[in-house]
């Protein structure tokens, strides 16, 4: 029969009799209007964290400590090329190259050892992004998960690249036209005071005794004409010292130093370095002398300082400069041209602009009545060798 139970037992046996079946009793869940609330409360959260997520302007996603992925907006989805679905719950390391997401997962968690936000630009496939991550705590204060912000500013990488490489180009052209410039005062005119001098001297060999008024005259301008020499070189030097490249850095800042601020009064000048036969590089050489000098007008100008401190280091391939004044210091912020007016204040940024043009990053530590430092940092491809 069709509905009849097959009822098995052993062969001889009686039959098995069959175990009543029963249903395990499942309590009908019955939702209270609170509960329906609730769920629909936190429903609407969500889709309002996720317009929230979608609306911001750069990729924006929440990782838990180990980086698995449990909210992220549009964008994030965009540049993985996946629907959200396909990356939630997935480890958001896996997605980049392993050099690439050895040094996200280094940035992670140093901001989940020190407890505090971060921000770091990195590079991947060509692309330059720029990261801020931030850890997010419970009510506890225990921190659950991190929220991690990352722009696409591979334009704007390109263009700073550009503006550094512009103002490199500028700054070796002016270093080149004054060279020019140095070098015919030097040789041209210098050599024309020399033929005059020795035109003059001949001259006044020349005259007969009782002539001694003209002859004081000629003596009096060979005199002049060599003070002219004089000057000439000093001002030739000050437009490009050719010690520089004949001798290097350490050479001309000493002689600058003899030449210029020796003179300065009240300001004494201590000058440290570890690079007297070292060749930085030509583009380095002249940057960092142009830095000093900005420096140490600035000292003379504005510093009221009685002492100052010059050093410059070069280690592993790190060079670093430091200009130190004891004088009266002064606020950053209202120091730049845009807060004293067009033309004024070029100085400091001139000197940012030519540690930028070598590589390097200028850092000014100053407040009032605390003194000023001057401080510039550059790693150079090799000892000898330009950045
Ligand atoms: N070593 C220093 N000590 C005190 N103040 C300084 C020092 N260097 C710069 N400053 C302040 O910063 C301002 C901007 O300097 P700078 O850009 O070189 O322009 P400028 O020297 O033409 O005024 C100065 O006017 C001065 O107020
Ligand atoms: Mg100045």
């Amino acid at each position: 029969m069709k509905n009849e139970v097959k009822k098995r037992s052993l062969p001889g046996s009686a039959p098995y009799p069959r175990a009543p079946r029963k249903r395990p009793k499942i309590k009908k869940l019955n939702p209270s209007d609170k509960d329906r609330k609730k769920y629909h409360k936190s429903k609407r959260d969500l889709e309002i964290c996720q317009r929230l997520l979608d609306a911001h302007p750069d990729i924006a996603l929440m990782i838990e400590k180990e980086g698995r992925i449990i909210a992220g907006n549009r964008f994030l989805c965009n540049g993985l090329g996946c629907d959200l679905s396909d990356i939630l719950n997935k480890n958001i390391f896996d997605f980049f190259p392993e050099e690439v997401a050895k040094k996200r997962k280094a940035a992670m968690e140093n901001a989940l050892s020190t407890g505090k936000s971060l921000f770091y630009r990195d590079c991947n496939n060509n692309r330059f992004f720029e990261h801020h991550i931030t850890p997010l705590r419970d009510p506890q204060g225990d921190i659950t998960c991190l929220a991690v912000f990352t722009r696409d500013i591979t334009h704007h990488a390109h263009a700073e690249e550009s503006v550094k490489l512009l103002s490199w180009k500028l700054m070796s052209t002016i270093e080149e036209e004054r060279k020019k410039i140095a070098c015919d005062l030097h040789d041209k005119c210098g050599q024309l005071v020399t033929v005059v001098s020795m035109g003059l001297h001949s001259l006044k060999e020349g005259l007969p005794e009782e002539m001694e008024g003209t002859k004081l005259l000629l003596a009096n301008c060979i005199r002049l004409i060599a003070e002219l020499g004089d000057k000439i070189r000093t001002i030739s030097s000050g437009i490009h010292p050719d010690m520089i490249d004949n001798l290097g850095l350490a050479p001309a800042i000493e002689w600058y130093l003899e030449t210029y601020f020796r003179n300065i009064a009240g300001i004494h000048y201590e000058f440290k370095t570890n690079c007297k036969d070292k060749n930085l590089g030509h583009g380095i050489d002249i940057a960092l002398y142009r830095i000093i000098q900005e420096s140490l007008n600035n000292v003379i100008r504005h510093a009221r300082a009685r002492n100052v401190l010059i050093l410059l280091e070069a280690e592993n391939r790190v060079v670093r400069l430091k200009i130190q004044d004891d004088g009266v210091g002064f606020t950053l912020e209202e120091a730049l041209p845009f807060k004293k007016g067009e033309g004024v204040g070029m100085g400091l940024l001139s000197m940012r602009e030519r540690a930028a043009s070598i590589g390097g990053r200028l850092l000014i530590q100053t407040s009032p009545g605390k003194g000023t430092a001057v401080i510039v940092t550059l790693s150079v491809r090799k000892e000898g060798g330009d950045p």
